[in-house]
């Protein structure tokens, strides 16, 4: 081969891209959903989690990875999880770090409201920032237009003036999302103070995270104390937006002071999106079990259901939203989920 021949193999070789893990991920997130969904407004949280982990777990043995779980789910409140240190993926593919949440919004599920999710993410292993069992995070998520203007240790109002300054929007007209819990009371009394306004969730600030980074949410910013592990997803999703996320661990008590010493775990650390993923090759999927400002919920229709999901890639900043016709049928002939394999009906 001469040269040039040489010199054109390998620009071949580079233009070719490689895979996007991303969209194999997306139907773990499916098949969770679509578990899960059977159990919207059941009000019974806990088998609403295990057929989802059930689905997820079985979904993410077919992905090509070697992948280990750094972010599982479910400690808090001893749900069914996939727990951390789990092997998952089919051993053959890139050393990764995963990231799981079956249900980002157990409770939403349960009594049937709105922005329950399925979130996966992934990353090269040893990239993702593992809070232990720290349960809590201060957090403050914006978009691209905001990245590297906030700072989780600035007054709540100058990080709205910023996010406003960057919109070029009125402070008033900013929409902050915020988890509602006591804890986050004298967030929502500052956000008052600048007048902006807010917009209170139940649950589910994995979805108030990815909708602060989104155009067409109406949502601008989010602030407040949620999960921790949530927070990692959450970085995860905002790296692929090109958003930007700050996180602090928040003790409960003087217990989570002691495990954080014990762990080594600074509690006055603000950790940046580059700390809590030091990747930019990080792959993300979100898919809808109740319906939302963010994605449509999992449908049911005869013989089937359908699904609307998130697909995104840091490295190659693509978005992608995909809307799923599932059939029982033809599905169950090639080995995925049925109706059967996805909760009593
Ligand atoms: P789960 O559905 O996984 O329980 O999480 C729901 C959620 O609202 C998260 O979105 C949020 O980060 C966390 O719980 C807040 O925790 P808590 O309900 O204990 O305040």
């Amino acid at each position: 081969m001469t040269q040039t021949q040489e010199d054109l193999t390998s620009m071949r070789k580079e233009q070719v891209p490689d895979r996007n893990i991303a969209m194999e991920l997306v139907r773990t997130t499916e098949a969770a959903a679509l578990a899960a969904a059977r159990w919207m407004g059941r009000g019974n949280k806990e088998a609403a989690d295990q057929a989802a982990v059930d689905a997820m777990r079985t979904m993410l043995d077919t992905v090509a990875m070697d992948g280990v779980v750094v972010i599982g789910e479910g400690e808090k409140d001893q749900a069914p999880m996939l727990y951390n240190g789990e092997r998952v993926g089919n051993g053959q593919g890139p050393a990764v770090d995963v990231a799981v949440d079956p249900i980002d919004g157990t409770r939403l599920l349960a009594m049937g409201r709105p922005n329950a999710l399925s979130v996966v993410a992934v990353a090269p292993r040893g990239t993702m920032y593992n809070p232990r069992g720290m349960f809590y995070m201060d957090k403050i998520a914006v978009g691209p237009a905001a990245k590297g203007m906030i700072d989780l240790e600035a007054p709540v109002e100058w990080n709205i003036r910023q996010v406003a300054k960057a919109l070029d929007m009125d402070p008033q007209e900013v929409t902050v999302v915020v988890l509602d819990r006591d804890r986050n009371t004298h967030i929502v009394d500052q956000i008052r103070a600048v007048g902006a306004r807010i917009r209170l969730i139940t649950d589910g600030d994995v979805a108030g995270a990815v909708m602060a980074a989104m155009r067409g949410t109406g949502v601008h910013m989010l602030l407040g104390i949620g999960g921790s592990p949530e927070g990692v997803v959450a970085a995860c999703a905002l790296k692929c937006l090109g958003g930007d996320f700050q996180g602090r661990l928040w003790p409960r008590n003087d217990d989570d002071r002691r495990l954080a010493a014990e762990w080594g775990l600074d509690l006055n650390h603000v950790l940046t999106i580059d700390e809590l993923v030091k990747s930019d090759d990080v792959f993300f999927a979100a898919t809808g079990i109740t319906t939302g400002e963010l994605l449509r919920g999992v449908d049911y229709v005869p013989g089937g259901a359908t699904s609307e999901s998130l697909v995104m890639r840091a490295r190659s900043g693509t978005v992608r939203r995909i809307f799923t016709e599932h059939h029982w049928r033809k599905v169950q002939q090639f080995g995925g989920p049925g109706p059967g394999a996805i909760g009593p009906r």
